[in-house]
């Protein structure tokens, strides 16, 4: 072997030994609750059309979890029964616990492999869907981990994938250096120090704040995984972008994107607003995460950049009237608030995954009218038609609330709803 490669493989050692002992997330014995969430059948199509707006629901997806820690390869298999899901980790203890749980909810569309992502090719299987998050920051070689996945993602298939974020985790970058300094391991003596000692930390050190707001922190486990991983890198936006470039892949859309938008949020009405529009998206990208300063981790879906697949099926700037046939599904986790509102709004819509309180949508009555009428069903032109305030001269301002809402997380769409025009044509 050469030098390289020993190193590697040792440092890819010390990986597997490190969440052997410590297994991330920390195991989990029940998903009730998680099952009941996912046997909405309009949360599996949000999820689904997040990843493929332009294709009709599909349940029996071939599924990767790479990297499955604790519990996501089970997870996935619960609340997709018609998907076969096949979970690679390098960590025996996280494949056992995962056994456990496939056990217990008798998850027979689940298939476990205790497998490192560079060798995913023997598995000899290719997925329309990839799932690899928090895993590839982990690997001694990076680029070698996402080769391999996209090796085996099908010509119309998708990858979400999330790796860790540098400026908003330079607290942790700090303390992880201090460890190494203190030449401190794992143990749990060595982490119950180390929690202590975090307890004296300045109010105003960088970690200070991830400290306070995360409840993960609290946790052991956690603290271990954060601030003693043996392997932990992290991306800025631009490399992050070039990372999924060089592995073959192209940028589809940001997992949750109003974040990186500087239409959204409060970047909209600062006297650089028009500056920033005018950046190519990545540019725009890149200059919001520095704008923003805190973002802990990049998640994002990529397809094969040799695929039927980009990111440019949903399209609210060209002069045909495609939008008007797009279906809006709502994202799960989306609210309406309609108390304590700023003057005009009849309502605020707000999407509780984000994590800045500047990403909230005040809406007037008619747009909230309009919203109302979202049932994932019904198509733009048919939930404006069915309005009776709504004049047709309106339909540039409405163009841009129903683009809105899709850049504030609100919605996703299905662009191609040929089976509803179908069925519908079928009861008339
Ligand atoms: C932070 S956990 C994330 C688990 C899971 N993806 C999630 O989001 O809940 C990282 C996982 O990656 C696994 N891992 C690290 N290096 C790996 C490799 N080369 N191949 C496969 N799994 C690996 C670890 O064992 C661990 O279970």
């Amino acid at each position: 072997m050469k030098t390289q490669e020993v190193t590697h493989s040792m440092v890819a050692d010390q990986v597997r030994e490190f969440y052997d002992k410590h297994p991330y997330p920390p195991p989990v014995t029940s998903l009730d609750k998680y099952r009941a969430r996912w046997e909405d059948q309009a949360i599996r199509r949000a999820d689904f059309h997040l990843f493929f707006p332009d294709r009709a629901y599909q349940a029996d997806q071939a599924i990767l979890v790479a990297g499955c820690g604790t519990s996501q390869a089970a997870k996935y298999a619960l609340r997709q029964p018609e998907a076969h899901v096949v979970g690679i980790d390098v960590s025996q203890t996280s494949i056992q616990q995962t056994a456990a749980l496939r056990r217990k909810y008798k998850l027979n569309n689940l298939e476990l492999r205790q497998l490192p992502i560079e060798r995913v090719g023997e598995l000899e299987r290719s997925f329309d869907r990839i799932v690899c998050t928090g895993v590839l920051h982990h690997l001694p070689d990076p680029d070698a981990g996402l080769n391999a996945l996209r090796q085996v993602l099908k010509p119309d298939g998708a990858i979400h994938v999330m790796v860790y974020a540098t400026y908003g985790r330079s607290g942790i970058y700090m303390l992880q250096d201090y460890a190494r300094r203190l030449e401190l391991g794992h143990t749990d003596q060595e982490i119950k120090e180390l929690a202590a000692t975090l307890m004296a930390l300045p109010l105003d050190h960088p970690l200070a704040r991830l400290l306070g707001e995360s409840p993960d922190f609290q946790r052991k486990d956690a603290l271990a995984d954060a601030l003693l991983n043996p392997v932990d890198r992290a991306y800025t936006v631009p490399q992050f972008l070039e990372f999924i470039e060089r592995c073959g892949l192209t940028f589809g859309r940001w997992y949750r994107q109003a974040p990186y938008l500087p239409q959204c949020g409060a970047l909209a009405a600062t006297p650089h607003s028009a500056r920033l529009n005018q950046l190519p998206k990545e540019e725009q990208y890149a200059a919001v995460e520095l704008f923003r300063g805190t973002m802990v981790r990049h998640s994002l879906i990529a397809y094969r950049a040799d695929g039927s697949l980009d990111g440019e099926s949903i399209r609210f700037d060209n002069d045909n009237e495609e939008w008007l046939n797009y279906v809006p599904i709502r994202l799960p986790e989306t609210i309406r608030v309609t108390q304590q509102l700023p003057p005009g709004a009849a309502a605020v819509l707000i999407n509780r995954s984000h994590t800045y309180p500047d990403l909230y949508l005040p809406v007037d009555a008619l747009k909230k009218k309009l919203y109302d009428a979202i049932d994932g069903q019904r198509t733009i032109d048919d939930i404006i038609g069915g309005s009776a305030e709504v004049e047709r001269g309106q339909q540039t301002d409405l163009r841009r609330f129903f683009q809105t809402l899709w850049q504030y997380d609100q919605v996703v769409f299905e662009t191609e709803c040929n089976h509803l025009k179908s069925t519908d044509d079928e009861i008339r």
